[in-house]
């Protein structure tokens, strides 16, 4: 594929573009080319999941069903009280369903950690890899 003048050869299973993955209840899901999705949209739901996925990823039990992610806090403006009223971005390791079956204990023990971080819990929520869910959705309340 021909992008300017760099040849991706050396890169054939990337995509070489951005690309919409999808829309949430709150925000817009973009993949970069490097593979990684990015989160935009609402301050709050970004916010929010960063502070879930830190604390599922500090507890031994949880810690394997968090994707690798990082949040990014761009903000310049802050309001009286010092909270910045930001912009922010959730970046995620991209997961996909890959055909296997979650094990039951750990589903059960996920979806009872997101109902008592009030985390709204539906089927989109995680996603199955290696017969282990994986959370990609924990923003919203
Ligand atoms: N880590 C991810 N890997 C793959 N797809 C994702 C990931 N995160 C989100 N998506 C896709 O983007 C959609 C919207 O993201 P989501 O986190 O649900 O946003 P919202 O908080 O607005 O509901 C999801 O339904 C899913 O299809
Ligand atoms: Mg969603």
């Amino acid at each position: 594929m021909q992008v300017g003048s760099f040849t991706a050869t050396c890169l054939p299973r990337l995509p070489t573009i951005w690309i919409f993955v999808g829309k949430g209840d709150h925000r817009l899901v973009y993949r970069a080319p490097t593979g990684e999705v990015y989160k935009v949209g609402m301050d709050r739901i970004n916010r929010r999941e960063h502070g879930v996925l830190q604390i599922l990823d500090a507890d031994p039990e949880t810690v394997a069903f968090v994707p690798v992610y990082a949040f990014y806090d761009f903000s310049t403006a802050f309001d009286l009280t010092g909270w910045s009223m930001g912009e922010t971005v959730v970046a995620m390791e991209f997961v996909e369903d890959d055909g296997t079956e979650p094990d039951d204990h750990d589903l059960m023990l996920l979806i009872d950690r997101l109902v008592t971080l009030e985390v709204s819990d539906h089927d989109e929520n995680w996603r199955v890899r290696n017969g282990r869910p994986v959370i990609i959705d924990c923003g919203g309340l």
